[in-house]
C-alpha cells in the first residue's frame, strides 16, 4: 500500500479527489498525511477523513528555506512514499525536493511546458490559445520545469474566464493525478525511470 503526503495550500479539490478514491479498499494508496503552508481551507478535506495534517505557515520563517526544513521534517514523520503537490503554491527548496526526489510529483493546471508558473490558466486565457490542458509531473528544482509523466488537452471556450476555464481543467487534472497516483503504486510507474526522461508507459 503506497502512503501518499499532500502538500496543499488552497481549497483541495484535487486533494478532495484522491481521498475520495482512496477510500476505496480496492485503491492501491493511501493518504497519510496532510501539509499546508497556511491555514488552507482543504484542510478541513483531512479533518473530515480523519487524516492527520500539519500547517507550517510560509510567513513565519525567515526564509524559503527555513520553511522547507520545517515541511520536510513535517514530512518525515510519515516517511511517506509519494508526496504530491496539489495547489501548493510554493515553491519547494532544493534540499527538499533532492531529499525525496524522484517521489515527489505535482499537477499543474496547463498542458507544460505550456504556461508553467502560478498563473498557468491566467496565461493561457491572455495567450488567446483555444486549448490548453493539465499535467502531472516529476517534481524537480524548477518551476514546472520537470518531466511530464501525464498530461491532457482541455479546450479553451469562448467566454471562459480563468474560474471557468480553471474549473474545466481540475477535473482532468484530477483524474490524471489519480492515474498517476495508481499506477505509481502498483509499479507500473517507475518515478525514477520517468526523472530521468525515459518515456512513462
Ligand atoms: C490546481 O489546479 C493545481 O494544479 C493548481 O492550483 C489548483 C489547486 O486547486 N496549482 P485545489 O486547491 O486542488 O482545488
Amino acid at each position: 500500500m503506497l502512503s501518499v503526503a499532500v502538500l496543499i495550500s488552497g481549497g483541495g479539490s484535487n486533494l478532495r479527489a484522491l481521498l475520495d478514491a482512496a477510500a476505496d479498499p480496492g485503491f492501491p494508496a493511501r493518504v497519510v498525511v496532510v501539509g499546508a503552508d497556511r491555514e488552507a481551507d482543504g484542510l478541513a478535506h483531512a479533518e473530515e477523513f480523519g487524516i492527520p495534517s500539519f500547517t507550517v505557515p510560509y510567513t513565519r520563517y525567515a526564509t524559503r528555506e527555513d520553511w522547507g526544513a520545517e515541511v520536510a521534517a513535517q514530512l518525515d514523520v510519515w516517511q511517506p512514499d509519494l508526496v504530491v503537490l496539489s495547489g501548493l503554491m510554493r515553491l519547494l527548496p532544493a534540499q527538499v525536493v533532492a531529499r525525496y526526489a524522484p517521489r515527489i510529483i505535482n499537477t499543474h493546471p496547463a498542458y507544460l511546458p505550456e504556461f508553467p508558473g502560478a498563473h498557468g490558466v491566467r496565461d493561457a486565457l491572455a495567450a488567446g490559445v483555444d486549448q490548453t490542458g493539465a499535467s502531472v509531473i516529476v517534481v524537480d528544482d524548477g518551476v514546472d520545469t520537470g518531466p511530464v509523466i501525464a498530461q491532457e488537452r482541455v479546450p479553451v471556450l469562448p467566454g471562459d474566464d480563468e474560474h471557468t476555464l480553471h474549473e474545466r481543467i481540475k477535473p482532468i487534472e484530477r483524474r490524471l493525478l489519480i492515474d498517476v497516483v495508481r499506477r505509481v503504486a502498483t509499479g507500473e510507474l517507475d518515478l525514477a525511470a520517468a526523472a530521468l526522461g525515459e518515456p512513462a508507459p
